[in-house]
């Protein structure tokens, strides 16, 4: 079942420009090319150089709340990268979960781990080919960053989702304040219900460095 969405009013992002694979080049990221340029860059070791050497830990936190507030597939993963959260997923027994991502270098990693059923590349601010209210849940984590997806994205995300469906994605802490996550989600107020905010660690406990002590907040809420 689905209905239409309320519509967004865009809020344009602020960024500069970089592309070093790191995640200073990442938060700095201006358009979905940029992000395709460095990701491509980026794929092979961003499981090994990003995720364990930061000790990244909020692909975690996502599935986990997602299970939580009684989500459960079929489940999209919007960003999914290289599968990190997929994974996390499925360790906690969901195992119908698709895969979109703008950077067909970061899916193709996660293809070989075998961990979703269908990947497909994809820009989210083009919206997403999968029919409207296919799939029970939606998760995104580390994607509605800086540099990366503001608040526009929320409407095709949520628009995959059944009635009733769970949606969990990670913004940014600062991210979600500077792009105006607030604002537009109460936009979405007739869509939307039960929506919480909870602050988590991006990063765990043997993080250094600039952004180890970096939030972010899970937005949850179900599809009304
Ligand atoms: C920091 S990675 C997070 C990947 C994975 N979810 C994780 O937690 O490790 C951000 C992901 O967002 C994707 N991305 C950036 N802009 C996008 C867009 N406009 N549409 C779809 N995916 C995008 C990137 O390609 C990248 O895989």
């Amino acid at each position: 079942m689905h209905k239409p969405l309320a519509k967004l009013s865009a809020t344009p992002p602020n960024r500069i420009m970089a592309k070093d694979p790191s995640l200073d080049a990442a938060y700095a990221l201006e358009t979905p090319e940029d992000s395709k340029q460095l990701y491509a860059a980026w794929a092979d070791s961003y499981d090994s150089d990003f995720a364990r050497n930061s000790d990244y830990i909020l692909h975690e936190a996502v599935a986990r709340h997602f299970v939580n507030i009684g989500g459960f597939g079929p489940v999209l993963d919007v960003g999914a990268g290289t599968g990190l959260c997929g994974a996390a997923l499925r360790a906690r027994g969901i195992e119908d979960i698709d895969g979109t991502d703008i950077s067909a270098d970061m899916l193709e990693v996660a293809k070989a781990k075998g961990i979703y059923r269908t990947i497909r590349v994809e820009n989210l601010f083009d919206g997403l080919a999968t029919p409207h209210g296919l799939y029970q849940g939606a998760v995104s984590s580390g994607t509605f960053t800086n540099g990366h997806v503001g608040p526009e994205g929320l409407h095709p995300l949520i628009a995959a989702v059944r009635l009733g469906g769970r949606v969990v994605i990670s913004v940014n802490t600062k991210h979600y304040a500077a792009a105006g996550f607030e604002h537009q989600l109460a936009e979405l107020e007739t869509d939307i219900e039960d929506l919480t905010t909870t602050e988590v660690a991006i990063y765990g406990p043997s993080a250094t460095g600039d952004h180890a002590k970096d939030t972010a907040l899970l937005v949850a809420f179900r599809r009304a």
